[in-house]
């Protein structure tokens, strides 16, 4: 029987931890032969090559370089790029993950090329469409044959918005798949000996949404905020390069707060991991801090995954100054809560994923028939 051929694409750091477990089980399957594609969003060594090395994530087969200044210009690039990228692999299916500029861009292509899509991760919603990824997530779970979604959210969301059932898988989540393995090996990181930091003393702040530090006075009062919080315990603040040109344009400066530039997986594992409190906008953050019980205070007013809220160590406090410190000083008087993980977040989700292609055999063959073969020559 020929092998099922399954087309990954990746672009941006937070896919790089959702795609390595889904590769890996991939690859294990006999009767799956995975391709890579990196359309290059992220590009720098910090925010892509050390991932690919901390998560074993083999080389992609294929490599993008993506330009662009503005998002619409960027997805714009990825798809001209993609697209004789997909042609050139003859694919039985496109996978992609998560919610970034990559992932809209690889799946609309996909679906103009008659190719059947999967989306790992559908069905958050934050409901604020000012934000770049919801626009994203919308589209992309849109224009999927298979739904394989994190949090029980993500079903009722994809119900509501008239998804048929039979194509919503609720398999778990695969960046919990990668930190449960990574747990271990990122024990052996010696960052908190190159910081300085003690176990269980420290704070960990990571910013990067548009909607937080591309406003000058917004990100000034952050800051400011994390300086205030820096007078009780350090702070770490790794810097996304959003996040660095914002600062070094405004000329902020901090005494209490640890800058430092974009961490490897492993590192900032193990940062988290040991430390007494987490200050973040990012979306996976929120989840690894749940499972790994350490309170995580999120800078935003709404969050897409609202069972880090119900069941985890999450709390949305949003941006007001005043409501984040106090809200800083709660969590650290009261220390590290333990939280029951969600459920299908067990290091499994990627095999629940794979089960669901290689259940899928006979309908990608049927799709691949109706398509025919792929067009000899570009259509002008
Ligand atoms: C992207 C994602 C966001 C994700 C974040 C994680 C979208 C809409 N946003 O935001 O969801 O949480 O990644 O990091 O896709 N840059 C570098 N080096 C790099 C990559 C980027 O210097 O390796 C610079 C770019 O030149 C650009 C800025 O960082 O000026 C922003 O990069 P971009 O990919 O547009 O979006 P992110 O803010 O990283």
């Amino acid at each position: 029987m020929q092998k099922l051929k399954i087309v990954c694409v990746v672009g941006a750091r937070p896919n790089f931890v959702k795609m390595a477990p889904i590769m890996s089980e991939l690859r294990s399957r006999p009767n799956i032969a995975p391709v890579l594609i990196h359309t290059g969003q992220h590009y720098s060594p910090e925010m892509s090559d050390s991932f690919f090395q901390d998560l074993d994530i083999p080389a992609p087969d294929l490599s993008l370089k993506v330009l662009g200044s503005t998002h619409t210009q960027q997805i714009a690039d990825i798809m001209r790029q993609t697209e004789p990228a997909l042609a050139s692999v003859d694919a039985d299916m496109a996978v992609v993950v998560g919610d970034v500029n990559s992932t809209l861009a690889a799946a609309l292509t996909a679906v103009k090329m008659g190719l059947p899509l999967a989306h790992v991760e559908a069905g958050l919603r934050s409901f604020d469409r000012t934000m770049p990824e919801e626009i994203n997530r919308i589209v992309t779970d849109t224009l999927s044959d298979y739904l394989f979604t994190s949090e029980p959210s993500g079903a009722r969301n994809l119900l509501r918005e008239g998804v048929p059932e039979h194509k919503i898988f609720f398999v778990g989540n695969v960046m919990i798949d990668t930190l449960l393995k990574s747990r271990t090996k990122a024990a052996a990181s010696n960052v908190l000996q190159q910081l300085g930091l003690e176990p269980r003393n420290y704070a960990v702040a990571t910013l990067h949404r548009p909607s937080n530090v591309d406003e000058p006075a917004g990100l000034r009062n952050l800051v400011q905020v994390l300086e205030k919080i820096g007078e009780r315990l350090k702070v770490v603040f790794p810097l996304h390069p959003r996040t660095r040109s914002r600062i070094e344009a405004q000329g902020l400066t901090c005494a209490n707060v640890i800058f430092v530039p974009p961490l490897g997986y492993l590192d900032f594992l193990r940062l988290m991991d040991e430390g007494r409190l987490v200050l973040t906008d990012s979306g996976g953050i929120q989840e690894e801090t749940t499972i790994l019980g350490v309170p995580c205070l999120t800078l935003r007013e709404n969050t897409e995954r609202p069972i880090t809220i119900e069941q985890g160590t999450n709390r949305l406090v949003g941006v007001q100054p005043e409501n984040i410190i106090r809200a800083a000083f709660e969590a650290l008087d009261r220390g590290l809560r333990s939280a029951e993980p969600p459920p299908l977040w067990d290091g499994h989700a990627s095999a629940r994923i794979a089960d669901a292609i290689e259940a899928s055999a006979d309908a990608l063959a049927a799709a691949r028939a109706a398509r025919g073969a792929p067009p000899a020559t570009p259509r002008r």
